[in-house]
């Protein structure tokens, strides 16, 4: 039976598959103690199947991607070139950097060789031989624990030459991030690991499953996307699909900061619990004295939504109003409600934040962030965060909110990869549901500007 660290007991709405050993008393990241509970099964297992019917298990499971997009994994591998001559490479994400999502470092952290199994497995069904972990710069300890982990595998033969006799060959390389956000974005991703500036390419025409990694057919999926592979393994397409609700299957974590009682990660059935149950009963509700204002519910780059309105959901017989604690937690519903579920990590604010301060953190963040490649994103998101520090210091007219409105319009949908949207879509949010706060606020103490800047505005 398992037992996990006093105080860090799942709640009883989990449904752990990906977190199963994180906070397991007794759980280190040594091969040994992974084996001791079935570590590696599903790689024996998987390597006696045909790599297409892997493939098929993935499509059955309804697997879709953990990384944000939410895009089908097994249509994905699907997409690879029949008539490929090429060699094809792997590439774990584990850029994480989107702000409020801190999933994927907690599997590197504690559970590793469940990464390098679900990529052992993957690999196998998509015919690569060579895999890279695109470890975010920031985690140094997690290369450091990946490279461990991967050196026991291989004494262990689940890596490397002729893996368990099978004939299969894969090495796994830890390649650090370049320290940058848009290191994550899959095709800026695969130039940072050409060595090259991680300038986005332009998708479509070419995808990475046609065109990656040295022009070669390339699959980036998500930590968590590659772990779920061995658990659809071990329980097959099929039963796998039986979790979580229709499209929207198997489990997810979602990592809730902010404003509540108990923040941290909570894996659960994809769309089996509401806004509500996850904030109320999950997270303990609000803090002391407070009330729930706003949720970002997909990492930074989802839309804003005000914890007060409804939403109307459906069309015809089907349509419905939804009030915001009724809001399931799938991808389909949420971006129904015209948000996105993104990397699940849900951001809360309580009645105690000010909008403009939200708005002026995240237009820093983009800012910073922008690599620059394209003009509407580079100079747009420079001015989106002059203005809005003018919005934050209680300096800024109306005008200024219809310019960062349009400024933010004509960079959405206007550059080469989803960061414009990234960027432009919160503060399109936050200017349509909080536009009377954003003029009336003067926020003088606003940490997130420096004194001299505030000088300068003066
Ligand atoms: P996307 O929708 O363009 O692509 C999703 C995946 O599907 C990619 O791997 C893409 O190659 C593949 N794909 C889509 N259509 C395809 C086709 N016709 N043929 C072959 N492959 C196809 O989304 P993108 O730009 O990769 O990801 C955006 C999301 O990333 C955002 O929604 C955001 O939630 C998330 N994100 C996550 C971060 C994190 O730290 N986890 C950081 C920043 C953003």
């Amino acid at each position: 039976e398992i037992t996990y660290i006093p105080g860090k007991e799942p709640h009883p709405c989990e449904h752990r598959l990906i977190f199963k050993n994180v906070d397991r008393s007794g759980w280190d990241t040594s091969i040994d103690c992974y084996l001791k509970d079935g570590g590696y099964d599903q790689l024996k297992q998987a390597l006696g199947m045909e790599p297409q019917a892997i493939t098929n298990e993935v499509k059955t499971s309804g697997l879709r991607g953990r990384g944000g997009a939410g895009f089908p994994t097994g249509i994905k591998w699907g997409f690879i070139p029949p008539n490929n001559t090429k060699p094809v490479y792997l590439i774990c994400n584990c850029d994480e950097s989107e702000p409020g999502t801190f999933k994927d470092r907690y599997i590197v952290h504690q559970d590793p060789h469940q990464l390098i199994e679900g990529m052992v497995i993957s690999a196998f069904a998509v015919g690569a031989h060579t895999a890279y972990i695109y470890m975010r710069e920031e985690f140094p300890e997690g290369a450091q624990i990946m490279e461990q982990a991967i050196a026991e595998a291989k004494a262990k033969h689940f890596v490397g030459e002729n893996i368990l006799g099978s004939g299969f060959n894969l090495e796994i390389y830890v390649h650090r991030g370049a320290g940058a956000y848009i290191c994550g974005e899959e095709t800026g991703l695969i130039e940072s690991l050409e060595g090259k500036r991680p300038y986005p390419r332009i998708k479509p025409p070419y995808f990475p499953a046609a065109l990656g990694l040295y022009m070669a057919p390339t699959i980036v999926n998500n930590v968590e996307s590659l772990c779920h592979v061995k658990h659809i393994i071990r329980m097959g397409g099929e039963e796998y699909a039986k979790l979580g609700v229709a499209r929207n299957t198997g489990t997810r974590i979602l990592c809730v900061s902010g404003d509540v009682q108990k923040p941290g990660y909570y894996e659960v059935e994809v769309g089996k619990i509401t806004m509500g149950e996850l904030l109320n009963d999950v997270c303990g509700g609000p803090k002391e004295g407070r009330s729930f204002k706003a949720v970002i519910p997909g990492g930074s780059s989802a839309k804003i939504m005000r914890c007060d309105d409804s939403y109307s959901i459906g069309q015809g017989e089907d349509k419905k109003e939804l009030g915001f604690f009724d809001i399931p937690m799938d991808f389909d519903t949420i971006a129904a409600c015209g948000s996105m579920a993104g990397s699940g990590g849900v951001i809360v604010m309580d009645d105690s934040r000010k909008m403009s301060w939200v708005l002026n953190n995240l237009n820093h963040f983009y800012a910073h962030e922008s690599c620059g490649q394209c003009t509407p994103c580079r100079e747009g998101n420079g001015w989106m965060k002059k203005i809005s520090d003018r919005i934050a210091n209680g300096q800024a007219t109306p005008e200024d909110i219809t310019t960062l409105e349009e400024v933010a319009y004509q960079i959405d949908g206007k550059t080469v990869c989803a960061f414009g949207e990234a960027s432009s879509w919160p503060v399109e949010a936050i200017i349509d549901k909080f536009r009377d706060e954003l003029t009336s606020e003067t926020s003088e103490d606003n940490e997130f500007i420096s004194a001299e800047a505030k000088q300068q505005m003066k």
